[in-house]
């Protein structure tokens, strides 16, 4: 038996947002962006996080490696609940779980040199400051960047978005953490340089036995990354499972959509629109019942009374009143 290394229950992320002058118009002040995510990830295994813009992928993220805490439910680490680590705990559980961001411009320091960049979780750690050039240097060969001395003394403006994507992830893996978010860490690349930040994001993690969760809009890339997937839609899960079969026979209408989506390999780069149209949806306003009910081409009368639970099905699991028993 494995043990998950991260376990979320019924897990939110209400924002409270706008003012007292919106509140008295009645317009909502909350955004519901993680609202009842429940799944668990056992050691070694990753996921991709899958949905539109706005759906909560980010925001998911976030809680996991505490830059915001749940306000509800539970999202536990190797057995703890992240909101209340402390001190000591909160100290190790920082070098175990680590996020790498989307822009890798905004996750640095323009005015340190890569050296001071990449020395920083280090001092944070308390490692000796004799160790660090090696660890430093360790690190980015294992991102595979060549001839690494030579970007010790560099600006972060010096460095190509790859290059510079390559240095953040050697920062966030070089006190061998467990567990790394990956939010969206190639969709700022230029495309020809996205195929080799994304291979060696896939051989560190296999290396290093991470526990990984790869954020995405883009169905292609989570199935190139990750062996599972956990479809987000308006802070809720919509299906979770096994990526391949998800792609050959998505269950729930808005993976349907998201996988009618994908264009067809060799074809030019850009996306058809979904079928279901692009009507972003307002996490402030979610509708009744399923969230995903008023764009939904199968919907009917239950899917706005009632919330669809989460339901097995063959190695999935659903979240769509299609797959009630009774339904
Ligand atoms: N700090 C915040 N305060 C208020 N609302 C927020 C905050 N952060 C995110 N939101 C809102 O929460 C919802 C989910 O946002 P989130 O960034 O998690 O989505 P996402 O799936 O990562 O989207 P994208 O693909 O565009 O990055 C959105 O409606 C967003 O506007
Ligand atoms: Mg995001």
């Amino acid at each position: 038996m494995t043990t998950p290394l991260v376990e979320v229950e019924n897990a939110q992320l209400h924002y409270r947002v706008g003012s007292a002058v919106s509140a008295m118009m009645g317009l909502p002040s909350v955004v519901k962006a993680v609202d009842g995510i429940s799944f668990s990830l056992n050691k070694g295994e990753s996921v991709g996080l899958l949905g539109e813009s706005g759906c909560g992928k980010t925001s998911m993220g976030r809680l996991l490696v505490r830059l915001e805490n749940v306000t509800g439910g539970s999202a536990r680490f190797d057995g703890a609940e992240i909101s209340q680590l402390k001190g000591r705990a909160l100290r190790t559980f920082r070098s175990r779980s680590q996020m790498i961001f989307q822009n890798p411009f905004d996750a640095v320091n323009p005015r340190y040199t890569l050296a001071k960049t990449m020395a920083e979780p280090l001092a944070n750690a308390g490692i000796p400051k004799s160790e660090w050039r090696d660890r430093i240097i360790k690190a980015l060969e294992l991102v595979r960047l060549a001839d690494p001395e030579q970007y010790l003394d560099r600006f972060p403006h010096q460095l190509s978005g790859g290059q510079l994507q390559r240095v953040v992830m050697a920062r966030a893996l070089i006190l061998e953490p467990d567990f790394v978010v990956a939010d969206e860490p190639v969709s700022m690349l230029d495309v020809s340089v996205r195929a080799g930040v994304l291979n060696v994001f896939r051989e560190v993690r296999d290396k290093l036995g991470l526990t990984a969760i790869y954020i995405s809009h883009d169905l292609a890339l989570v199935r190139y990354v990750c062996e599972r997937t956990i479809v987000m839609y308006l802070g809720r899960i919509m299906e979770d499972g096994p990526t391949e079969a998800i792609v050959r026979e998505p269950l729930h209408p808005y993976t349907q959509a998201l996988v009618a989506a994908v264009p067809t390999p060799n074809a030019d780069q850009s996306h058809e629109p979904l079928p279901i149209g692009r009507g972003a949806p307002d996490p402030r306003n979610p509708p009744s019942g399923c969230v995903f009910r008023d764009r939904c081409p199968k919907a009917f009368d239950r899917c706005a009374a009632e919330v669809p639970a989460s339901k097995k099905v063959g190695t999935r699991h659903v979240a769509c009143h299609l797959f009630d028993e009774a339904g």
